[in-house]
């Protein structure tokens, strides 16, 4: 059986969420490990055949540590069968919800050397009762600038899930 390595870099749990359901649907044809970011140096990445990377958005950002991760790893990376994902709320939109579109999926190819084989792009969550004030504050202020859900009292996952069984097809047939 092949081996793969899904790995995530999620504050709020939802990357994490997305995460567990690709390997769910992975494991009758992979092996599979689940592993957060902060705890992957545990891991040799040279034990597995397909490494995939899913990463969430803060206010127009990955985590730095992402870049690090993957400036360190990208020779072994670039060897191996490989999948990016990006989970974001502007991925919501339809105009903006494909690896062409997206601009978290710009901004994280123009900020590393890896060109992943597979990429897509997932919408997140907004989870206003789990937000501190400052968060719901700026989450909601945006969400009425892009025209989004701005009702604090609920939350909002626009995730595909349709989408993110067929993402994982393709890490089955990679
Ligand atoms: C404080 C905060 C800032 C966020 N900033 C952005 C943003 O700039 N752009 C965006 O598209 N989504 C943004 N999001 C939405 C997250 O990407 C979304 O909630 C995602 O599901 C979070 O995934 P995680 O739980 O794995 O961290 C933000 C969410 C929070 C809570």
């Amino acid at each position: 059986m092949k081996k793969s390595l899904i790995i995530y870099s999620s504050v709020d749990g939802h990357t994490e969420k997305i995460s567990k359901k690709i390997s769910e649907n992975l494991v009758h044809s992979h092996e599979v490990d689940l592993i957060s970011l902060d705890e992957v140096k545990s891991k040799n990445l040279n034990d597995f055949d397909q490494i995939v990377i899913g990463a969430s958005i803060r206010y127009g950002n990955y985590r730095k540590e992402l870049f690090k991760f993957v400036d360190e790893n990208v020779g072994v990376l670039s060897l191996k069968e490989n999948a990016f994902f990006s989970v974001n709320v502007v991925a919501r939109k339809e105009e903006k919800n494909n690896k062409d579109t997206n601009p978290y999926i710009s901004k994280f190819l123009k900020n590393t050397k890896w060109s992943p084989k597979i990429i897509d792009v997932f919408a997140g969550v907004v989870d206003y009762p789990s937000y501190k004030y400052f968060d719901k504050f700026m989450i909601r202020l945006i969400m009425f600038i892009t025209k989004g859900p701005t009702n604090t009292k609920n939350r909002y996952e626009f995730t595909d899930w349709n989408r993110v069984k067929k993402f994982s097809s393709l890490l089955d047939n990679q």
